[in-house]
């Protein structure tokens, strides 16, 4: 073959070596035709291979256009083979732009809430609706207001009832809700309608239906012309609420120093249905609101006459309402950390927690 021949037979290899790489779509393909090719067996190598057949003056020359050549071939190869591995990337980047951060993730258990909080939260809902500012007070209370304030005097029998822990500071912790009553009115003055969650102690020995540690909701109302009517009404409806239904409920008359006259307001018990239980200590009712007419003297140490205004109040015993809405037997799992004890996110409304025995 002379070099006229060889150069149109490079270039034929040329120009189908160039459409041929335009086609291949993987390393492996562009590797097997390079071999094909430009490898020792391939086309040019075969070629490289035959220099020793022309006259010794020729080689030079057929040796440097054979050179050229594989080096064009050789770019063909690498091009393609960029043009690869661009288009892998490519596909590669764009699968992971199609990740969607937008869209939920993996859902993390829900939280529980304790009995005694949801039914704050309802006592606290129905209230509001009312027209009534929810305050706090504070747990470490003065014996001003846990009981002086409250018609409760030095010496008077009725701080027997209320067994206290007295600390060092000569403060105390407070025994009841009662004593943002007389806070409120020196706060607000009249006309005045509040309500008071939180958390109250006593010093008391333990059973299933005693705790030194539990939840009342203060309630308080004050304007001119209240009367019992009203607290009855209020009371009947802050038990249709939480319940969902109309209850039973009677009044007892009651004693309580801080009102005049006081009652003692029961539901049917929840756990029997008014068949007898444990918890109702068999008699069918629940004692869950001990209420009444504000007595003037505290009004006036609330700084509230007396002779223009009155109003009711009435003690709702928070955790004792949680267990009848729930089902709870024994009020020490309340307290237990028995996370039994809670009410499911997804059940509000509706659950049943059985305590152990
Ligand atoms: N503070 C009382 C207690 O814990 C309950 C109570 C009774 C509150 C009558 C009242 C009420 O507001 O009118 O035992």
């Amino acid at each position: 073959m002379d070099l006229e021949q060889l150069n149109s037979e490079l270039d034929t290899l040329r120009s189908k070596t160039a459409a041929a790489v335009c086609d291949l779509t993987s390393m492996d393909e562009v590797r097997r035709l390079e071999s094909q090719t430009t490898g020792k067996s391939g086309t040019l190598g075969g070629m490289l291979g035959g220099i020793k057949e022309y006259p010794p003056q020729e080689r030079g020359q057929v040796g440097e256009t054979l050179n050229q050549a594989k080096g064009e071939l050789a770019a063909l190869f690498k091009n393609a083979a960029d043009r690869i591995r661009s288009t892998a990337a490519a596909a590669e980047a764009s699968k992971a732009s199609s990740y969607d951060p937008s869209l939920p993730g993996a859902r993390p258990p829900l939280g529980t809430f304790h009995p005694v909080t949801l039914v704050q939260q309802q006592v606290e809902d129905v209230f509001q609706r009312l027209g009534f500012l929810v305050e706090t007070g504070t747990e470490m209370e003065t014996e001003y207001y846990n009981f002086e304030a409250l018609n409760i005097p030095k010496l008077h029998p009725a701080r027997d009832m209320q067994d206290t822990f007295w600390l060092t500071n000569g403060k105390l912790l407070r025994t009841h809700t009662s004593p943002v009553q007389v806070q409120a009115m020196e706060r607000h003055g009249p006309p005045l309608r509040v309500i008071v969650p939180g958390r109250c102690f006593r010093y008391e020995t333990i059973d299933p239906s005693h705790e030194n540690t539990f939840h009342q909701v203060e309630g308080l109302m004050i304007d001119k012309h209240i009367s019992i009517a009203n607290l009855i009404a209020m009371m009947k409806l802050l038990l249709r609420e939480v319940f969902g239904r109309d209850l039973k409920v009677r009044l007892r008359p009651g004693y309580f120093p801080f009102v005049e006259p006081g009652f003692e307001l029961d539901m049917s018990c929840l756990i029997c249905g008014g068949d007898g239980c444990g918890t109702c200590k068999r008699t069918g009712w629940i004692e869950i609101l001990p209420c009444g007419m504000v007595h003037p003297n505290v009004l006036r140490a609330g700084r509230i006459d007396p002779h223009e205004y009155t109003g009711f109040a009435f003690g709702l015993g928070l955790t004792r309402l949680a267990m009848m809405k729930y089902g709870v037997a024994d009020i020490r799992v309340l307290n237990s950390g028995d996370l039994r004890a809670t009410v499911p996110a997804s059940r509000f409304g509706g659950p049943t927690i059985v305590a152990k025995d």
